[in-house]
């Protein structure tokens, strides 16, 4: 077992002196804690696709680092602009083919898309200085934007709170803290004591292995649950708010997150409990109005018959529905907590005063 603290290590990175994209690789956890550096475009394609770096945030900090790194291997042969950005847009399009859900991906694309395109009358070599620039942005970024999530987080729940979480949203799903779990790992610097339930996450069960592990190891109260008891911890009364990340949410508040949210939602309704949405405004995607508008990413099926079990535990042939992310609707959230502030309903309302807020502290800052 990986005895190490996670809070010490970072999730995503940029060794810039070896050009490598340095991640932990997630699928090995909790029993082995493995940096990997990744120099090639496929190997970092193919480390989102198959989790070994996960969660909205972090995605997007790896794609954008990647995509620096091919724009450097590209800018190495004799390119003029044209052929640059042809090839650099080839690179782009593979990356973003890796994943469809979490919204993350395509902005973080966009953004470094947008710094070729605004410098384009620069010489190749300046662009990928820029390009490099704004993935360490992006990457730093990160880190204030969950903090300030965690702040927010935290003014809704008191020392000794029962918390729920679903999926891992937390250090692990970013560069630092985390969006769902932030506001305790916040909370433990400040010494509070929270009792965390963490879903084990079927079928990839990032709750188990990497929520369960992220957390012991900063020290935090955690028990695991298989997802089917989440009713029972709730009616037993040991659950005081549910805490959850998201992939992607649309304009009116339909959150889309790891597949069983929708289902903690409607249990949270029922039996009075708070639900909470931690979403950076990255993570928000106002051009997809509702929730049934979003691609949901549908895995292999061995991810359910066979993955973690010594032998095949369902019937060959059988059939087999294998949804990564449902959504939360509108209605049943709480609040959508971002890092400009709690956005409560109606959220076609809220949210757009969000990206308001967001604009304006842009403006101040320039
Ligand atoms: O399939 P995954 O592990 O990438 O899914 C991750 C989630 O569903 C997270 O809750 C979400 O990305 C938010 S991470 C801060």
């Amino acid at each position: 077992m990986a005895s190490k603290n996670i809070m010490d290590f970072d999730t995503v990175a940029l060794d810039d002196a070896k050009g490598a994209l340095v991640i932990i690789d997630q699928t090995k956890l909790p029993n082995e804690l493995k940096i990997l550096e990744l120099t090639e475009l496929k190997d970092i394609w193919e480390a989102i696709y198959l989790l070994r770096v996960r969660g909205a945030p972090a995605i997007g900090v790896a794609a954008a680092i990647g995509i620096y790194l091919a724009a450097r291997q590209i800018s190495a042969g004799d390119n003029d602009f044209d052929t640059f950005y042809s090839k650099f847009t080839e690179a782009k399009d593979y990356l973003a083919s890796s994943r469809p859900t979490a919204v993350n991906l395509f902005w973080a694309l966009g953004r470094m898309d947008n710094v070729v395109k605004a410098n384009s009358d620069k010489s190749v070599e300046k662009i990928v200085e820029k390009l490099r620039d704004e993935a360490v942005e992006i990457r730093e970024e990160d880190i204030r934007v969950c903090r300030s999530i965690g702040e927010y987080g935290l003014t809704l729940i008191q020392d000794g709170c029962g918390i729920l979480t679903h999926c891992n949203a937390g250090q692990l799903a970013t560069v630092k803290y985390g969006t769902a779990l932030a506001p305790i790992h916040l909370g433990r610097e400040r010494g509070y004591n929270f009792r965390v339930f963490a879903d084990e996450t079927r079928p990839l069960l990032q709750g188990a292995r990497l929520t369960a592990y992220e957390l012991q190891s900063n020290g935090i109260d955690t028990t695991v649950i298989c997802d089917n008891m989440a009713s029972q911890v709730m009616k037993n009364g040991w659950i005081d708010a549910i805490f959850v990340g998201c992939d992607r949410v649309a304009a009116n508040g339909d959150a889309c997150n790891k597949i069983g949210t929708s289902g903690l939602a409607i249990l949270a309704k029922y039996y009075g409990i708070p639900f909470y949405v931690c979403a950076p405004t990255s993570t928000i995607d106002m051009t997809m109005k509702r929730g049934e508008d979003i691609e949901i990413e549908e895995r292999p099926s061995h991810e359910v018959t066979e993955m973690w079990y010594k032998q095949r535990m369902a019937p060959e042939g059988v059939g087999v529905y294998n949804p990564a992310f449902d959504f939360a609707d509108n209605e049943l959230i709480t609040a959508i907590i971002t890092e400009y502030g709690i956005a409560r309903p109606p959220y076609s309302a809220s949210l757009k005063e969000i990206f308001a807020q967001k604009e304006l502290t842009r403006h101040v800052g320039d």
